[in-house]
């Protein structure tokens, strides 16, 4: 099993870049493709292996990139597709993968597609949305909900019908029964494709197929109004995760088999046994249906344990787990889970079984930012306001300097940055080993050392009070991770189990490289990757 091949994505760290977000170069305040050229060094110092960007393509930007206007081409804000194309040939000349961003499930109202579509009943695109007569009072089709709030059809005036969005009304679906969308999709998908992009991060994949009849989705009686986004308030029965969606994903595996080495990675969310349906039939689904547990889990040893245990057993035969702890839709980890906390939090995702994904700034512990209320932009806490549910907090510019604007901008950024910059940022923080991202660095590399880590099986060993241990083996290879989910010390020796061996990284970095007796001890808020010595037995799995 060890010299076997496995597919580049199985024992990669993925990174995504939030462009908006990670470094400017034209001083308009927003980040750009020449800004993630200039930080190519960066990404490779920090040793990961593929970059997923967050839309890039020309859009009206009222959701930051996700209303696209042209799927083939990139908006000016971003630069041109000669940057594209530079930045593609330079990441894979220093050995970086580059996925994009696709958005099927919806266009921008401004996509020529959607401007011909309403333009009359009649018009040949407009099948290519999903269209439908009011009720007969006039008010919507039927109660579907718009993530985003409020109904989500949207009336046309000049042809007296409504239109489907089950985000914001200048989103509008599109209707993926019809064989020419598809068709039009799959072009999309090849078009960069055969640019060298070597995959996709698609969006609400659980999405792309509606009822066909229509019918209500059921009342959600555990709703509470006030506390929760309020298209909660129906189960998203008749709108997402329809058995027909899988036939879709299927068409998008194929094309991307069409090349090869290419990756479909699936944002869904949904418990273990409904997502786990989208590695699809004898594994010809997504590659990686995205794992997102870990960004709502309860941070407690056991919760964190047994979600773990779940979701390896819910996993098909083959199918290959990932993590997640974080993206631009919620909040950082180092607020929900506190600072010291993060540190374990990075040493969770870097030595799990299966492909980690790090969301750009959490090596650097970057908080989520209060927004004053004249600068929020994300169009969700507009809509929705005051209870949580706001996205820019998660989106702030990358801190990379003590520089004005910490090096992200010579101008005032989009969006604020976090209070700490002077401190909270590469520069500094590259001074100081025991700092996170001095963590990450170490944690990648010793993943990248290790077949245990990268691809060895996963066996638990305590989850007790705050103690979180596992160990990882591959051949004669066994690593056991030992973390302290608290705020006490703590010590580690497990009835028969061995501690015996040496520090691969600890999270202050202090103990790396020291040997370790038959039991360790463990500061609050610290872990410790230790590759056990050959001769010690097996600790109890
Ligand atoms: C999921 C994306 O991650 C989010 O940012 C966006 O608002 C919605 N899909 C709609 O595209």
């Amino acid at each position: 099993m060890q010299n076997e091949q496995i597919p580049w994505w199985q024992s990669a760290t993925i990174y995504q870049i939030y462009p908006r977000s990670f470094q400017d170069t034209d001083g308009d305040g927003v980040g750009d493709l020449r800004g993630i050229i200039r930080r190519l060094p960066y990404l490779v110092a920090l040793g990961v292996d593929a970059i997923w960007l967050s839309p890039i393509f020309p859009s009206p930007m009222k959701d930051f990139g996700y209303d696209i206007s042209n799927y083939v081409d990139i908006d000016p804000l971003f630069g041109t597709m000669s940057d594209f194309d530079q930045l593609l040939s330079l990441a894979h000349e220093q050995g970086l993968r580059l996925i994009l961003d696709f958005v099927p499930n919806h266009t921008s109202e401004q996509h020529p597609w959607f401007v011909e579509s309403q333009s009359s009943r009649s018009s040949p695109k407009r099948d290519w949305y999903i269209w439908r007569d009011p009720a007969p009072d006039g008010r919507p089709p039927n109660n579907w909900l718009s993530e985003f709030g409020g109904s989500a059809w949207q009336f046309n005036d000049a042809t007296g019908q409504y239109y489907y969005h089950a985000f914001l009304p200048e989103q509008p679906d599109l209707n993926w029964r019809n064989p020419d969308v598809v068709k039009a999709m799959h072009d999309v998908m090849r078009f960069w494709l055969a640019k060298g992009v070597d995959g996709f991060r698609v969006d609400v994949l659980w999405h792309l197929i509606k009822d066909e009849q229509f019918r209500d989705n059921p009342l959600n009686p555990d709703y509470v109004p006030g506390r929760m986004p309020p298209n909660q308030q129906v189960v998203p029965h008749f709108t997402a995760d329809l058995p027909a969606v899988h036939d879709v994903i299927r068409g998008l595996r194929r094309v991307i088999d069409e090349y090869s080495e290419r990756l479909l990675i699936g944002e869904i969310y949904l418990p273990f046994d409904r997502l786990v349906a989208y590695y699809g039939e004898e594994l010809m689904g997504a590659h990686l249906p995205f794992n997102f547990s870990l960004l709502d889990t309860r941070w407690h040893a056991r919760d964190v344990a047994k979600l773990i245990g779940d979701y390896e057993a819910a996993l098909p035969k083959g199918g290959w787990p990932n993590w997640v702890l974080g993206n631009h839709d919620r909040p950082r980890i180092a607020t929900r889970v506190g600072f010291a906390q993060a540190h374990i939090a990075a040493m969770l995702l870097l030595t799990l079984r299966g492909t980690p994904t790090i969301y750009y700034g959490d090596e650097i512990g970057l908080p989520q930012v209060p927004i004053p209320s004249d600068r929020i932009r994300d169009p969700f806490e507009k809509n929705v306001p005051g209870i949580g549910v706001g996205r820019d907090g998660a989106r702030t510019p990358m801190q990379w300097s003590t520089k004005k604007f910490s090096g992200f901008s010579t101008s005032k950024p989009w969006l604020p940055l976090s209070v700490d910059w002077r401190v909270r940022n590469v520069q500094v923080l590259d001074q100081h080993k025991s700092s996170i991202y001095g963590l990450y660095r170490r944690l990648i590399q010793a993943r990248r050392h290790s077949q245990a880590l990268r691809r060895g099986s996963y066996h638990p060993v305590v989850s007790d009070g705050d103690l979180l241990l596992y160990v990882r083996a591959c051949g004669s290879e066994r690593i056991l991770v030992a973390l302290n989910l608290g705020s006490e010390p703590a010590r580690v020796s497990v009835g028969s189990t061995e501690c015996t061996g040496k520090v691969l990284v600890s999270t202050s970095g202090e103990h790396d490289g020291e040997t370790t007796g038959p039991s360790i001890s463990l500061d609050a808020s610290e872990g410790f990757v230790v590759a056990l010595a050959a001769n010690t037995s097996p600790p109890s799995m």
